[in-house]
């Protein structure tokens, strides 16, 4: 074990802090079926026990959802934070008094205190290790590959996340089995489209009290998290504007009837701007003397590299806090460039942040539980990245289904069997 304490030995009002946490976790669960439907099954057969489940996550409400799912399953859980500023310390303090969870995740550490925390939960020697963003992994491959024979597999959360470990893998440095979560439809399609695009907004609308309505928004982007994000800003009655470097990306926004641009020309006609990328550098020095005065700069990608600012603070004449959430910078002549949670994902990373809403992080984390069972029992996943298997994505589309009240046809026999044939033509 290393020094770092848990949160339970850092907060002054613990109990309070506990009380709310817990109240924020029942209101979550309340509307999250398939955690629900899965804990029931695991805690009465305790799949995963003897097992111990390093995790770092955006621990939040619904994450300690999946937590405590792993833990009633029989796992002893280590879990802490996968970004400085998206951790609610009450929900970790509540997670903290659980007999067999030990978070370390606190909001608003630096970044020593981040890999600290990390350290802390592969102290505990982790059989299974959960990830959002593949830092974990990552410190377990360079600090402490001793760990690695012990380790059955691990799930990767994002799309961030799941690029590294496939540029690991191909460089043959991954060794353990990995499986993509992000990956699945029944993650990428909801939370990255509808999780991103509603939180981000909702967001930096709370944040900054400002309207979508006539706006030029410009999202970065036009993947998965994009398409949300553009869907339902132009749904609140702004004019879209899609940066993009993948032609056929481009395409299907210039199809959906979004303009799209270079960020060099979006630059000069954009009101707020939000960065999907997963890449780096994608607003940089050049642009910010094109924008605006009042204009807002926000990031949704999973780390904080998309809008360099760098750049913008050796630009600035001055900054201060705006409001809470947002730094102003100030320009020579005069403009004010705002930035929002620091240019963090600002779903998160904001202040007022809550994540996604939960219905849509009850699917993730259900695949998720699934996975981590699914590691457990099978141990028959070689080292490298893995798909996670249609059929158990399937299963938990159906349990959602099943909650939501829908019912849907089945194949018959012969739909199957034509399904399945190539002698049938015209
Ligand atoms: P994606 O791969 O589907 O989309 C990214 C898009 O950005 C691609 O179309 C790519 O061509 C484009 N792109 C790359 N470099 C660019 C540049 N310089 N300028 C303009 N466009 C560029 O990925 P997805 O699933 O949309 O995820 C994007 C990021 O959001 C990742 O970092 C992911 O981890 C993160 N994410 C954040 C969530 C949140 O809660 N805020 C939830 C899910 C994912």
């Amino acid at each position: 074990m290393t020094d770092y304490p848990p949160i339970g030995e850092q907060l002054d009002d613990l109990e309070a802090a506990r009380e709310e946490g817990r109240r924020k976790m029942e209101w979550a669960a309340q509307h999250m079926p398939i955690c629900t439907r899965l804990r029931e099954e695991y805690e009465e057969e305790q799949p995963l026990e003897g097992q111990r489940i390093g995790m770092a996550m955006h621990v939040e409400a619904k994450t300690a959802i999946l937590v405590e799912t792993l833990a009633e399953a029989g796992a002893e859980v280590a879990v802490t934070g996968c970004n400085p500023l998206s951790t609610h310390d009450d929900v970790s303090a509540a997670l903290d008094s659980h007999d067999s969870i030990t978070s370390y995740a606190k909001r608003g550490v630096d970044d020593e205190e981040y890999y600290q925390a990390i350290e802390a939960v592969i102290s505990h020697e982790p059989t299974v290790t959960v990830d959002d963003g593949m830092d974990m992994i990552a410190a377990i491959h360079e600090d402490h590959p001793e760990l690695i024979e012990g380790i059955l597999g691990g799930c990767e959360e994002t799309t961030t996340g799941v690029h590294r470990l496939r540029a690991m893998d191909a460089d043959g440095a991954l060794e353990y089995p990995v499986f993509a979560v992000n990956d699945t439809p029944m993650k990428r399609l909801f939370d990255n489209v509808h999780g991103t695009g509603e939180s981000s907004l909702a967001s930096i609308a709370m944040t900054t009290n400002l309207s979508w309505a006539g706006k030029n928004v410009v999202v970065a982007g036009y993947g998965y998290c994009g398409k949300g994000v553009a869907k339902k800003a132009a749904g609140q009655n702004a004019n879209v504007i899609v940066t993009e470097v993948e032609p056929r990306r481009a395409l299907e926004a210039h199809m959906e009837g979004y303009d799209v641009l270079p960020m060099a020309e979006a630059a000069e006609v954009g009101d707020v701007f939000l960065t999907t990328t997963g890449n780096r550098d994608v607003i940089v020095e050049e642009h910010f003397p094109e924008m605006k005065d009042g204009v807002l700069l926000a990031n949704a990608g999973h780390f904080d590299i998309e809008i360099d600012l760098e750049a913008l603070d050796d630009l600035a004449t001055e900054r201060y806090e705006a409001r809470d959430g947002v730094e102003a910078y100030v320009m020579d002549d005069g403009r004010r460039l705002n930035v929002v949670a620091e240019g963090r994902l600002v779903n998160l990373a904001a202040p007022v942040a809550l994540g996604h809403p939960v219905e849509v992080m009850d699917q993730s984390f259900g695949v998720q539980a699934a996975c981590v069972r699914e590691l457990v029992e099978s141990k028959a996943y070689g080292p490298g990245v893995h798909d996670v298997p249609d059929e158990l994505d399937k299963e938990i589309a159906e349990i959602k289904l099943e909650a939501d009240g829908v019912s849907i046809d089945s194949l018959t026999d012969t739909q199957t069997e034509y399904m399945g044939s190539w002698e049938h033509g015209t």
